[in-house]
């Protein structure tokens, strides 16, 4: 059952006509709760309330498959005066970015251009800006793109997702690039990826754990309490200081921890996403808990 609202979830989140139809609706069905508004003045009001209990900010202008280059460069302009605003507003603040919504599926080069601009820029105001990783058939490109970039620009990193059985393998030649650990959102075939949830948790505190001990700054990106806890327990244990990492979560679920996290001395960053394209995101976050499929519920019916 769980696997059946997953997979109808994962199917909307990739519906085109849904997602477009969304851009114009505006915020419906509790989007809200988990999406920082559409605008890059509603979203940095957000982080300065973060940042000011020591919570620092990854800040996603949502947007991905985008099949059209007038698009990708509009996505482009957006983020670009973005990173003006973090600079000016001087926010604790990182980048992520989507490939696809810079332009992956239209030309590779075109996509590549667009990401050096953008680093450049970032690069001048000292600010990181992270590769969100998207489906398996846009993983091979990713990593390729990544490390074309990492030949001129130190302040980019990716993210690799647990579920895949060769992640612990292809984070062998990523010991230096700063990367976010998560399970994965999307649904993949079992030729490339674990299913059950007992596996993919297996597997992120095997690769975690071994971030933490041989390679660049990790961050580890779960809700899952009992994970939080193993890592806490093995820093301890293996006394690794807490520069090595930082735990992160997405904006809107378990709050309380994210305050909680940094009050008790940890470097904690909340992934913020914002802007009209909210749809496909919204509908991975559902997959992904189906409790809050019940927020849906209350949002249509109770109103
Ligand atoms: P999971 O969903 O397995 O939950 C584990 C347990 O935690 C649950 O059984 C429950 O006990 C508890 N729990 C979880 N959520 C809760 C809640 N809201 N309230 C109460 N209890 C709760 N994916 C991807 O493919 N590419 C990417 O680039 C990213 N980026 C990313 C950034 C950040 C900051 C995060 C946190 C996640 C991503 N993801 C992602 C999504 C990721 O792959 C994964 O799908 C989700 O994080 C869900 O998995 P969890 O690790 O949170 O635990």
């Amino acid at each position: 059952m769980v696997n059946v609202t997953r997979d109808f979830f994962i199917g909307l989140s990739n519906n085109k006509f849904l997602n477009e139809y969304a851009k114009k609706w505006g915020f419906r069905l509790g989007a809200e709760k988990f999406v920082a508004g559409t605008t890059v003045d509603s979203v940095a009001k957000v982080v300065k309330e973060l940042n000011s209990i020591g919570i620092s900010c990854t800040l996603d202008n949502l947007g991905e498959f985008v099949s059209d280059k007038a698009e990708s460069t509009k996505a482009k302009e957006e983020i670009l005066r973005l990173l003006d605003r973090i600079h000016t507003d001087k926010l604790d603040c990182h980048l992520s970015v989507k490939l696809t919504q810079l332009g992956l599926d239209i030309d590779r080069e075109f996509c590549v251009e667009n990401m050096k601009e953008i680093l450049t820029i970032a690069g001048s105001y000292g600010i990181f800006v992270n590769i969100d990783m998207e489906d398996y058939s846009h993983y091979q490109q990713t990593i390729d793109v990544l490390l074309e970039l990492r030949k001129d620009f130190d302040n980019v990193g990716t993210v690799m997702q647990a579920y895949l059985y060769r992640t612990e393998d292809d984070l062998e030649d990523l010991k230096d690039v700063r990367l976010r650990l998560v399970k994965g959102a999307y649904k993949e075939s079992s030729d490339v990826a674990y299913q059950s949830k007992e596996d993919i948790d297996r597997a992120f505190i095997k690769i975690a754990k071994k971030r933490l001990e041989e390679a660049e700054f990790t961050s580890i990106a779960t809700h899952d309490h009992r994970i939080i806890n193993e890592m806490k327990a093995f820093v301890k244990k293996k006394n690794i200081s807490n520069d090595k990492f930082e735990f992160q979560m997405l904006y809107g679920f378990r709050t309380e921890m994210h305050s909680n996290l940094a009050e008790e001395g940890y470097n904690f960053c909340t992934y913020i996403p914002f802007g009209s394209d909210w749809f496909g995101y919204f509908m991975r976050r559902l997959a992904e808990r189906p409790q809050n499929v019940n927020l849906v519920v209350k949002d249509v019916f109770c109103k």
